[in-house]
This record gives structure tokens, sequence and C-alpha cells, in this order.
């Protein structure tokens, strides 16, 4: 397999000869010799790059080795004299890959606009800070496999289309057949949630997480909603809503650490230049318990705060984000939980409390984003649950299958949702979450 930059750089043993092939970041040039700056995407380190004029075509091919252009060179590895670098590759042969046209080619200079990059989602992969931000997400998705592995959850995948709507927030993008009308003999829609395939699959295999596409028709353009998003929906039998938050805990934990791990260039640049509040941030939630409040005291907090809001709050309002951010940034300075939230403002699904008024729900705020995770212990009692239905206007047809899981069998069980791209933005200090997905859809944007 090829050698990665990272590998040289990390690994490489001075003396040795390697072909290093990569996009030219930068080149500087002195009497009779060139310094060309190298990255290939596989981290935040160049490779600098040594090139004389001995070097066969070295005049010819100078013109056309600006910014952008893919070379691949073949030199001795040797010790730097420069600073911040252990080893520079002294070139023998410089081969053009392809040239990157000075006059069009748009990531000429740094410091483009994090707006302007997003109308050219094609192009800026190439940039040090989307290099880092999907390095970072790559990171997370990985240590999401490894951590509910770890934890004796199974990955299952779900289906993607779907008849029900298991949010109830008939929020959908209709699927339909451009061949024949009526393709799936009943309306089908795509996904806004694997939980309830989920639920089915964790009463046969106990533990399970589901890691896919979720689409809603949501028309909020805010910066923390897509349209097409990715989530993780953990499920277990035999959990309760404390089960539940510690899961969710442990695995934001997780999520922090591996990113530490992993990534420490990503994060410093990061930190740098996007969010000098990130690094901080990462290591309060990685090392407080979390603060675990209902919605009722969270409720009374704000009420006393004396803070002007936006959307007042009174008990049986759904929060919003001032009031999230403002519970998880000013009140507790941590991430929080709010669970028992009033039924009326929560899914069909969710466990009913004794008190006749409130749910099993637990919402996981963090500092920057609002609601990371959204979850709940699951109503398994069908009693309750078509009671449910029933009051909220649904049919008990539609959602016989559901019912059935609960018929036979029933046992407590909990899961959550953690939005991925909020967890990326977490991990990055981006702001916008149309910045931590490579291509966004959003209302109005389905580019690229
Ligand atoms: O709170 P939500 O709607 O919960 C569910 O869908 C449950 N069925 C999950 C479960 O219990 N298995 O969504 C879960 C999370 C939210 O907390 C948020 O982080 C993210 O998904 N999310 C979005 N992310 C980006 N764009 C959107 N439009 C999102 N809507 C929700
Ligand atoms: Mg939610």
């Amino acid at each position: 397999m090829r050698k990665l930059l990272k590998d040289i750089l990390d690994k490489g043993q001075v003396g040795e000869e390697y072909v290093a092939k990569g996009w030219v970041r930068s080149r500087r040039d002195s009497k009779g010799l060139s310094f060309l700056v190298l990255g290939d995407g596989s981290s935040m380190q160049t490779l600098q790059v040594v090139l004389g004029a001995e070097v066969p075509g070295y005049d010819a091919l100078l013109p056309d080795l600006g910014t952008g252009a893919s070379v691949a060179v073949t030199g001795e590895l040797v010790e730097s004299p420069g600073k911040g670098q252990r080893v520079e590759l002294k070139a023998h042969a410089i081969e053009l890959l392809g040239k990157a046209d000075p006059e069009t080619y748009p990531l000429q200079k740094k410091g483009h606009s994090h707006e302007f990059l997003r109308t050219i989602a094609h192009l800026r992969p190439r940039t040090n800070l989307f290099g880092a931000v999907f390095r970072i997400r790559d990171t997370l998705a990985q240590a999401t496999h490894r951590f509910f592995s770890d934890n004796g959850f199974r990955y299952v995948h779900t289906p993607i289309i779907t008849a029900s709507d298991c949010e109830g927030a008939g929020e959908m993008f209709e699927v339909r057949a451009t061949s024949k009308d009526d393709f799936f003999g009943r309306p089908a829609m795509l996904t806004v949630s694997g939980q309830l395939n989920g639920e089915a699959m964790a009463y046969g295999l106990g533990q399970i997480y589901t890691f896919g596409p979720t689409f809603r028709a949501e028309n909020s353009n805010t910066s923390r909603h897509l349209s097409e998003f990715w989530m993780i929906e953990p499920e277990a039998a035999f959990y309760d809503i404390v089960d539940d938050q510690d899961l969710a805990e442990a695995y934001l934990k997780a999520l922090i650490e591996s990113v530490f791990r992993e990534n420490p260039d990503d994060l410093e640049f990061l930190g740098k230049f996007v969010d000098k509040t990130l690094i901080g941030n990462l290591e309060m939630t990685r090392d407080n318990r979390f603060e675990r409040v209902s919605y009722t005291e969270a409720v009374e907090i704000l009420q006393k705060s004396g803070k002007k809001w936006e959307f007042p709050v009174s008990w049986g309002t759904d929060l919003q984000s001032e009031h999230e951010r403002f519970l998880t940034e000013e009140h507790f300075k941590k991430p929080v939980m709010l669970t028992a939230y009033p039924k009326e403002i929560k899914a069909f699904y969710m466990f009913q409390n004794d008190d006749g008024k409130t749910v099993g729900a637990m919402d996981v705020l963090v500092p920057g984003i609002g609601e990371i995770i959204g979850g709940s212990q699951r109503e398994h009692r069908l009693d309750r649950l078509e009671a449910r239905l029933v009051a909220d206007g649904m049919h008990l047809e539609d959602y016989a299958w559901y019912l059935d899981l609960n018929r036979y069998g029933a046992v407590p069980h909990a899961g959550f949702g953690l939005g991925f791209e909020r967890a990326v933005m977490f991990c990055t200090g981006m702001s916008n979450i149309r910045d931590v997905i490579p291509f966004p859809r959003s209302p109005g944007q389905a580019h690229f």
C-alpha cells in the first residue's frame, strides 16, 4: 500500500528513499532551490520537499508547481534543519500529476470565510479547516462503533424507506417511484429515526445500535438543523431511564476521549482558529459528572433566572435553544441531562410516569449546542401505550407491528438518539451544522 505523508513524517527513516504524493500547499523559491509544502489529507501535518534546480524538469515544471497542483516526489528523507518538523524530503525526481490553474482555482489564498467555502463544498475538503473537521468526524464514527461494540451492543441496519412516522411530527419526505404510481402499495417516506425498528431488534438481540441517515422536512433553517443528518440510536432491553442516562454519559465521554487521543493536531488547529473555548469545553465535559435534573426543576431555574426570554417559559412549554443553552452554559456550566418532561410535548412511545403528567424522556444538553441527545425509557405496558396512541389521535392499525413487540414478552427498555452532526460540531467548535457534513442538505439547498 502507498505510504501516507503522515506515515513518512511520523515513522520515515532518515537516509531512506520515499515517494511522497500529495498536493502543493505552498511554494517558496530561493536561489536555484524551491521549497514545496505538501499535504495529502492524511493528517494536519505537511512534508517539506527541497527541490533543487538539478532535479530533472525543474525549470519546465516550476511554473505549474503552484498551490493546489498534485505531485509525486521521489527523494531521500533527511533531518530537517527547520523548526517544527523532524524530517524533510530531498527530491531526486518530481512528476506533476495535475495542474491547478491559479487564475481559476479558488483555494489560492488562505482565510476564506466558512460561508464562501460552503459555496464550493466540492473543493473545501482540501483546506486545513475541513481536513480537520472531517478527520474528527471519522474519529467519532469509528469511536462510536468501538464504544457500542465494547459494551455489548450489536450494530443493526434499520430501513431508510418506511411507512411509520416515529416522532409523530409529520415532517417527512415522501418516496415515490418515477416509473410507477403506488410502488409500495401505500405511502412511503424517508425515515426520521430508526428507533421503532431498533426496538424490535433489541427485543431479539438485547442491546443494539443503529448509525444511519435520517431525514426531516422541518422548515427550520437554523445553524443546528439539517434536512438529512446522521443519527446513532442505541436501544437496550432491561434498561430504565437511569441506565439510559448512564449510557449516554459514558458514550459522550468516550467520543471526546477518542478525539483527544487521535486528533491532537486537528484539535489544536480548531482551538486556535475556530473556537478558543473548544478544548476547555471538551475537557470539562470529559471530566465532570453531568448534571441530572428534571424538566420541572429546569423550568423553575429558568423562571428565577431574571433573564428576558424571546420565548417565555412556563410548565408545559417546550424548551427552546435559548433555554437549553442557558442551563448548560450559564447556570450549570457543564452538560445537563433533563428528564420527566410533560407528556404533551414528547412522542407517544415514552414511558408514562406515575404522576400522570410526565414521561421518562431524557435530553442531553451541552454548551454551544443545546440538545445533542434525545432519548427515553419506552412505554412497554401495552394498555398504556395503546391509550396514548388513541389519545394522540393515531390509529392503532397503523402501529400494529410496533404494538406486537410489547404484546409478547414486553420488558422495560430504553434508548436514545445522538445527532451525529451536533456531536461533530461540539468536538470541532464549528458553529454551523452545514460545515460538519460534507454535502449539507437543508431547505432550499441540495447542491453538490
Ligand atoms: O430528539 P430526537 O427527535 O429523537 C429521536 O428521533 C428519537 N427517536 C431518538 C431515540 O430515542 N432513539 O432526535 C435525536 C437527536 C437530537 O437530539 C438532535 O441531536 C438530532 O437528533 N437532530 C437533528 N440534527 C440535525 N438536524 C436536525 N433536523 C435534527 N433533528 C434532530
Ligand atoms: Mg429531541
